[in-house]
């Protein structure tokens, strides 16, 4: 009798170890492809034409959809914390003012709350976004695994040391990427997202200078010429604080090889754009770059993936956000 009630005993410890087990690994599962196949089947097609509609009404909207991943994924991971409204939130930081699309984000999450209340989170629609605003601008296809959770969390005071800034060394900007689980590879690929969107002209206007007479001075000398007279041309002193200039004059909305080619030509906007042709770690790759679309789209694919992918929270992590720029009650 006791013999069986020990052997009893030992199978419901066994059964209980098991399902401990099992739910540890639930709550740390991770990323998969097709995420909301059963749960919401839709969810990947409503952000697409939701993003799709957005940008064929305002070609600025694939650049800062993209911009907006990066400044999500950098900070606190890519968990929607960037969206979170309020003070002293990541989203009121002044690194983060110029940021955009967070219309476009809050339009797709409601039209998921109606098809598929409480599932799609908003990482993975931040995530989507990005995915599908390059592909909307001539860049990669690709296929991004999806089930991260909404933070809880976010701080302006998290945001300066975690976003690179335009004046940052290579070895500064190396060390953060680094941080991220990202390398000198993926540093010179995703630099390359600088191929469409704009810029506000203190992003660069410490590059050149002006007198009081009106006469410019080209203070950093690893700028072409012509184009840092184009770039005065556009941002003279006293220019309207909100006036931009397209990152890639060239070819401003298509996502292609053009970033690289223009650095070769050092037409690089930012400083922190020059400095991958100046130095002799990222050199190579943007020449390599710069001849080859193909090895570029490549390289971007899975650069892409690993940003998207950094620091994300699963399993029963954070939560499902029933609106994005607040967390659930
Ligand atoms: C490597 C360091 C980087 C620096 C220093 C940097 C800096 C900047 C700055 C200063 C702007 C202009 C913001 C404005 O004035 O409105 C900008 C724009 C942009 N950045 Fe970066 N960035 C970096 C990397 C990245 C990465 C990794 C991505 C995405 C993968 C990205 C995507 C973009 C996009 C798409 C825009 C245009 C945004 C728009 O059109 O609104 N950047 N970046």
């Amino acid at each position: 009798m006791e013999k069986t009630s020990a052997a009893f005993s030992c199978t419901h410890c066994c059964v209980f170890l098991i399902w401990l087990f099992l739910a540890a690994s639930a709550s740390t599962a991770d990323l998969a492809l097709n995420f909301y196949a059963a749960s919401c089947p839709s969810a990947e097609f409503i952000v697409r034409n939701t993003v799709r509609s957005a940008s064929d009404l305002d070609p600025t909207v694939p650049g800062k959809l993209l911009r907006l991943l990066f400044h999500d994924c950098f900070v606190e991971g890519c968990d929607a914390s960037v969206l979170l409204q309020g003070t002293g939130t990541e989203r009121s930081d002044p690194a983060n003012t110029s940021l955009g699309g967070f219309a476009v984000i809050d339009s797709a999450k409601r039209l998921l709350e109606v098809f598929c209340p409480g599932t799609v989170s908003c990482a993975d629609i931040v995530a989507l976004a990005a995915r599908d605003a390059v592909e909307f601008s001539g860049g990669p296809v690709a296929q991004i695994p999806t089930g991260r959770r909404d933070g809880k969390v976010s701080a302006a005071s998290n945001v300066r040391p975690n976003i690179v800034d335009t004046s940052f060394t290579m070895d500064e900007m190396i060390k953060l990427f680094s941080s991220k689980g990202l390398s000198l590879v993926d540093l010179a690929t995703l630099s390359g997202a600088h191929t469409i969107g704009s810029a506000h002209c203190s992003a660069f206007r410490d590059r050149f200078k002006q007198d009081p007479k009106g006469k410019f001075t080209l203070i950093d000398t690893s700028l072409d010429n012509v184009y840092a007279e184009e770039l005065m041309e556009q941002c003279p002193a006293g220019a309207n604080q909100s006036t931009t200039v397209k990152n890639d004059p060239k070819t401003s909305f298509a996502f292609d090889n053009q970033y690289y080619q223009n650095l070769l030509a050092h037409r690089g906007l930012f400083q922190s754009d020059s400095i991958l042709l100046t130095d002799g770690r990222t050199r190579k790759q943007v020449e390599i770059f710069a001849q080859d679309q193909v090895s570029f789209f490549q390289s971007w694919t899975e650069s892409f993936l690993k940003l998207a992918s950094i620091g994300v929270k699963t399993g029963d992590e954070g939560e499902i956000r029933a609106s994005c720029p607040t967390t659930n009650a």
